[in-house]
């Protein structure tokens, strides 16, 4: 009875489900190549954790999350995933791994393909794109793992709006069949291994509002025509390996904003100044530069919308053209690591929307132009420049904006201006090392209250730390090497704020052996090396847990090594080198597994160098352990 009941039940069921699911079939069942499209394109999807893929079911693909199809043909017309997800207002990343199928190539009526920003996909674009998807208007795969080629029948995409490959693993020349693009508005193949020449025929893509092709291998020169993409607002070109003149064209680029023709790397606009916290610490990957050479071209000045230019580090040589001081919109300009010569031209002076300008590192001569009208420059450097100036002018003091100031290598004489503490917005970084300042690092100092970077190297400053600079607490990065500074060190350990500082090549005397701090410091690079430091290296040392480089050699430091430096676990750097350390190495030092560079050497140590087990270890005690003689 009961089971005959259920049978009953079952059965109905099952009839409902059946004639339910026929209606919609007969309706809504999309066409059998674009299932299969998309039916493969799931199945070679082994991760997904926006749970998109998990209403792929059934035969209703028009249904399912992210497609979208034509109401009159029912084809699929658009495949919208995206890594970013935004719901109501809030932007979720999720990703997907898996390799990209081939069988997409079946959809054809597809004008949208995104899959952009899932930092899991892996593959390469099929070959016959170009011929399968005529309609497609956007193909988005940055933000992958995709490689191999962009393929040559890409160029029959005569639809093709936006064009987004950048970060991914492509790689091979670029097909000179993308200058069949015509509708082309955004290129962007940044951040990939791409190769050989910029194609010419890019200069056709006139409808080209951005085009962005750093950060990759490119070779050769800009295309002569570029002046032809009239449309162009955002040109980046930059860190490649482009060489030759910068095409006179360019000065016909009128709708330009943004141009980067420099060599630098992926952080986004404001590049300069590098951290000096990374630094010297991590070897920092620099990806070789391009080499424009020959002038800046006077036509420049025509491009009067432009906002951000960088021609950094390049050859560029020659005047700096004085029409660049039409660029009236001009907020950042970055002309620094080339050989511009002559004189800084007046017309700069008219650029009242710059907030920053560099000119480090090139061959301009004084006298410096008084560009005191410059009323939003946040950050001057004119460093490392052959400007002679002397003295500090007063006018640059004065400046209603100016934060960071960088007058290195400029040639400057006499004591540190007092002007410099009366500046009308709060100095946060100052760099004036490699100049000929004498006489004593002034008191008022501690008045800078929003000093994050000080830069006295190389002068010949001969006082000692004034104890008001433990008034700076947002001090992050000190450096005050190679000066004749001496007294204490130990204001400077105990500042909190402090991850860089390098007091080397001084004549400090003491406050090592003094540091008896509770708290655990920030610093990461600690130089203290050519002083006359003496006394013992106290346990707590071991404090300083981020310590990353340590140099502490060329000093007069005795007794034993505490065991407790075996406790700075990210220690890369450790160099103890011409001092009077005595007794044996303890073994602690083994857990220092981070070290790259330790040299011991020139001491009173006594006993062998502590035993090792892996392979590794051992590799690096016989190349780094510099001592030579551990067993006397
Ligand atoms: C297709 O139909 C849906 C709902 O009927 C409508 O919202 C959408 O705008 C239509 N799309 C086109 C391209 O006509
Ligand atoms: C790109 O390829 C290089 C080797 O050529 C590899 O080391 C790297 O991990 C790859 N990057 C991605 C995102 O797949
Ligand atoms: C670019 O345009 C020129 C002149 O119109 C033409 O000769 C050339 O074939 C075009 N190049 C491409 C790749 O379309
Ligand atoms: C700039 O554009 C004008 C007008 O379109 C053209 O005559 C001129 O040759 C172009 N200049 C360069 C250097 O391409
Ligand atoms: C200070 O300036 C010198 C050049 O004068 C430079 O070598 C050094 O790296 C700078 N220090 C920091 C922390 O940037
Ligand atoms: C140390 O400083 C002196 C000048 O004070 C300088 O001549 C010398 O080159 C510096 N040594 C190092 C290793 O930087
Ligand atoms: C450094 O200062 C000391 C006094 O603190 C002085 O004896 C020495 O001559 C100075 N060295 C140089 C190179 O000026
Ligand atoms: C510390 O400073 C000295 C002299 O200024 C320099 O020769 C040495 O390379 C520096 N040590 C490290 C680890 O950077």
């Amino acid at each position: 009875m009961t089971f005959q009941f259920l049978c009953i039940l079952v059965l109905t069921a099952l009839a409902f489900g059946k004639g339910q699911s026929t209606t919609s079939i007969i309706s809504e069942e999309c066409s059998s190549d674009d299932l299969q499209g998309l039916t493969s394109f799931k199945s070679a999807i082994s991760y997904d954790n926006s749970g998109r893929l998990s209403t792929w079911v059934g035969l209703s693909c028009c249904k399912w999350e992210g497609i979208s199809c034509d109401n009159a043909t029912g084809r699929v017309t658009e495949i919208n995933l995206p890594g970013f997800i935004t719901q109501e207002g809030l932007v979720l990343q999720t990703q997907m791994q898996g390799s990209l199928s081939p069988s997409l190539t079946l959809l054809s009526s597809l004008q949208v393909l995104d899959l952009g920003g899932q930092f899991g996909l892996s593959g390469s674009i099929p070959t016959s794109i170009g011929q399968s998807l005529p309609n497609l208007q956007k193909l988005i795969l940055f933000s992958n793992i995709l490689t191999g080629p962009v393929p040559e029948s890409i160029g029959k995409l005569s639809n093709l709006e936006e064009l987004a490959l950048h970060e991914n693993n492509f790689s091979g020349s670029l097909p000179p069949s993308l200058g069949g693009l015509k509708n082309l508005k955004i290129l962007f193949l940044y951040s990939n291994k791409f190769s050989g020449v910029i194609p010419d025929g890019v200069s056709n893509l006139t409808n080209l509002v951005q085009l962005d092709l750093h950060a990759n291998f490119l070779s050769g020169k800009i295309p002569e025509r570029i002046g032809d993409l009239q449309g162009l607002k955002e040109l980046d070109l930059s860190d490649n390996l482009l060489n030759g003149e910068i095409p006179n064209s360019i000065g016909n680029l009128s709708s330009i904003s943004v141009m980067y023709l420099d060599q630098n790397s992926l952080e986004g606009p404001i590049r300069f100044p590098a951290s000096p916290d990374q630094l010297p610490l991590l070897g920092f990957l620099r990806l070789q530069n391009n080499r424009l050479s020959g002038k800046i071209p006077p036509t420049f000045g025509n491009l009067v919308s432009m906002q951000r230019l960088s021609l950094a580090n390049n050859k560029l040589e020659g005047e700096i053209p004085s029409s660049l001081g039409d660029l009236l919109s001009l907020s950042e300009l970055y002309l620094d690591g080339n050989q511009l010569s002559g004189q800084i031209p007046e017309s700069i002076g008219k650029l009242s929307e710059l907030i920053f300008l560099s000119l480090r590192d090139n061959l301009i001569e004084g006298p410096l132009p008084q560009l005191s009208s410059l009323q939003n420059i946040q950050t001057l450097d004119l460093s490392f420049n052959s400007l002679s100036l002397l003295s500090i002018p007063e006018w640059i003091a004065k400046l209603p904006s100016l934060s960071k100031l960088y007058l290195a290598g400029c040639r400057v004489e006499g004591e540190i201006p007092e002007f410099l503490q009366g500046t009308p917005s709060p100095i946060q970084e100052l760099d004036l090392s490699s100049n000929s300042l004498s006489g004593s690092i002034p008191t008022w100092l501690g008045k800078l209250s929003l000093l994050y970077s000080l830069n006295l190297s190389r002068n010949s400053l001969d006082s000692g730390i004034p104890d008001s600079i433990s008034n700076l607490q947002y001090l992050g990065v000190l450096d005050l090497h190679s000066n004749n500074l001496s007294g204490s060190i130990i204001r400077v350990l105990e500042m909190e704020s402090l991850t860089y500082i390098d007091l080397s090549n001084n004549s400090f005397s003491s406050g090592i052996e003094e540091v008896d701090s509770e708290e655990e410091s920030r610093i990461r690079f600690l130089n203290l090396s050519n002083n006359l430091l003496q006394g013992k290296l106290p346990t707590s040392i071991g404090k300083f847990k981020s310590l990353q480089s340590l140099d502490l050699s060329s000093n007069k430091l005795s007794f034993g090594l505490p065991e407790a430096i075996a406790s700075l676990g990210s220690l890369m750097t450790l160099k103890l080198q011409k001092n009077r350390f005595s007794g044996e190495i303890p073994d602690e030092f083994l857990e220092l597994r981070k070290l790259k560079e330790l040299d011991l050497s020139d001491n009173l140590l006594v006993g062998e160098i502590p035993k090792v087990d892996s392979e590794n270890d051992r590799k690096r005690e016989k190349n780094d352990f510099d001592m030579p003689n551990p067993t006397t």
